[in-house]
């Protein structure tokens, strides 16, 4: 059985301290338990290392919002797989749709951040979603087959294993309005069987998570479908409560 990623994607919000605050909160609120899920914080850049700091040696894991896909050199600004790697990033998230929308990250792009990922032995987090036009216009599928075909170009089949991929529907995000269990189930299902038919058996390992004004009152239903492995988590993931709550609805999820 896969094992569900509760993943928190704090994007720019907390500075050190409230940074600091919050992962330290839900430290003490999983202290003693072992949770059948992972869980998952990506705090900004400038809170890795201390967050990292306050997890070593417990059930969390830390992720980074982006990266550069190049090694190293004169690339103002940019934060490189090896930076990451050296203050405890596990993850990283490629391809999210604001990073698309607003800083130019194309599926080029997305597919080399990808392997740089993959050549470090990170895991990318792979987000894919179509708009809101998109879905209207029955254009969905057509989508998410493009923005997959595009950012698995020449990656080894064993390498595509690793990847865990986010449907985030673009509608979706920090509106309050999540797909409905049905919508994100077709989804999820969809991306799962396309998997399976174009690059092989392995597939059906890949996480799936479903991110998308994900909260603890829509968590339980949507994490109970099949093929939803787990979430990527916005402004839920800012407000301890609600992050706990989700992650326990996770756990009720399995069937043991
Ligand atoms: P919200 O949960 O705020 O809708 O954000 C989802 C998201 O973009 C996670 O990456």
């Amino acid at each position: 059985m896969r094992r569900k990623l509760i993943a928190g994607n704090w994007k720019m919000n907390t500075n050190i301290n409230s940074a600091n605050e919050l992962v330290s909160s839900i430290i003490e609120k999983i202290e003693g338990r072992e949770p059948k899920s992972e869980l998952l914080v990506c705090p900004p850049f400038t809170n890795l290392s201390s967050v990292n700091e306050l997890i070593k040696d417990k059930n969390i894991s830390l992720g980074a919002q982006n990266c550069e896909y190049r090694d190293s050199g004169a690339y103002t600004g940019e934060v490189s797989v090896e930076m990451l790697i050296s203050v405890g990033c596990k993850y990283v998230i490629i391809g999210h749709s604001e990073r698309r929308q607003y800083y130019g990250d194309t599926d080029e792009i997305i597919n080399l951040k990808i392997k740089q990922v993959l050549k470090h032995n990170l895991t990318p987090i792979f987000c894919i979603g179509e708009t809101i036009e998109d879905r209207n216009s029955g254009n969905t599928f057509k989508v998410l087959e493009n923005q997959i075909r595009k950012a698995y170009q020449d990656i080894d089949k064993n390498d595509l294993s690793k990847i865990v991929i986010a449907y985030e529907p673009v509608w979706a995000i920090g509106t309050g309005v999540s797909a409905t269990t049905e919508q994100a189930s077709e989804a999820h299902t969809w991306i799962r069987n396309f998997l399976n038919e174009n690059y092989g058996k392995e597939s059906s390992n890949i996480r799936i998570l479903y991110g998308g004004s994900m909260n603890e009152k829509n968590s339980f239903d949507l994490l109970s479908c099949p093929d939803i492995d787990g979430g990527l988590i916005g402004g839920a993931a800012l407000k301890l409560e609600s992050f706990i709550s989700i992650l326990n609805n996770a756990e009720t999820t399995y069937k043991n």
